[in-house]
């Protein structure tokens, strides 16, 4: 059976698309069949593997609200990747008002669960139903976090929404690990928000770093990961140090 994982922060632009697939990626070199899901209408994990979320179809949006069969938007790239396209935005409309609603992708992935080592999923910047969903689906989470005062508030109001998630939807998911992205280590202030980040969570947060490096804005535009666009950096071997940290299983 699969570890599922979901990236989670509601704030945006914390690298959650970019940590599913470059964790994915390195789970891959490392031997594991992975499963990307992209929960976000914005589509940029399915961007980020050189597909178009405008052509896209059916997509994770026919899994949630008609039940498809979610093996139907599944493409083989460097992970295999169930893909989103700008529907998914109507997505918590259309399954308002559908019994069990909050439980669409984890039905959906029980008929995939026994083919993957590790089901990845990437949600959007909300605490909407897509990723209410994708919590109720997961075994953990691992928080991106951006290296910065301001970011570290919001991991409050995601641990209330995983409390409610656990009390009434999926007793076992908890927070797996906090990953610092986006480090400027020639700054005070980033180094200062890592220190307090350690001091606040503790053991939670990754001993993996990923630094900040122009690298990761060039990648998706070649439609690929940074380990495949630049395998040597030091980039490409922060998320190899991550998958070690996820394969050891300490927190997740
Ligand atoms: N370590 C890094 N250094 C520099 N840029 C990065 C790094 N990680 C990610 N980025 C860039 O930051 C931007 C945001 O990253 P990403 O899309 O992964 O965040 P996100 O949390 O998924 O955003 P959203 O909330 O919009 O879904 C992207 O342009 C990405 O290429
Ligand atoms: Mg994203």
């Amino acid at each position: 059976m699969s570890r599922v994982i979901a990236l989670a922060n509601q704030k945006g632009g914390v690298a959650k698309t970019t940590t599913t697939l470059n964790l994915g990626v390195a789970l891959v070199e490392g031997g594991y069949a992975v499963l990307g899901i992209d929960m976000d209408p914005q589509g940029n994990l399915t961007m980020s593997q050189g597909l178009n979320p405008d052509e896209v179809h059916p997509s994770m949006f026919n899994v949630l609200v008609q039940g498809i069969d979610i093996r139907d938007v599944i493409y083989r790239r460097e992970i295999d990747l169930a893909v989103s396209s700008i529907d998914l935005a109507g997505a918590d409309l259309a399954l308002s008002s559908v019994i069990g609603r909050e439980r669409a992708l984890s039905k959906a992935l029980m008929g995939v669960r026994d083919q993957y080592d590790f089901i990845l999923i990437d949600t959007p910047p909300s605490l909407g139903l897509l990723t209410i969903n994708a919590l109720t689906a997961s075994d953990a989470v691992i928080v991106p976090v951006q290296c910065e005062y301001l970011s570290l508030r919001g991991l409050a109001q995601l641990e209330r929404t995983l409390e409610l998630v656990r009390e009434n939807l999926n007793p076992a998911v908890h927070i797996g690990g906090i990953l610092p992205t986006m480090h400027d280590s020639r700054t005070i202030h980033g180094n200062e928000a890592i220190d307090i980040l350690r001091k606040s969570f503790g053991d939670l947060v990754f001993d993996t770093v990923v630094k900040k490096t122009i690298k990761f804005a060039e990648a998706p535009v070649h439609g690929s990961s940074i380990l495949a666009y630049a395998p040597q950096s030091d980039a490409a071997e922060a998320y190899r140090a991550l998958a070690r940290e996820v394969l050891n299983g300490k927190k997740i």
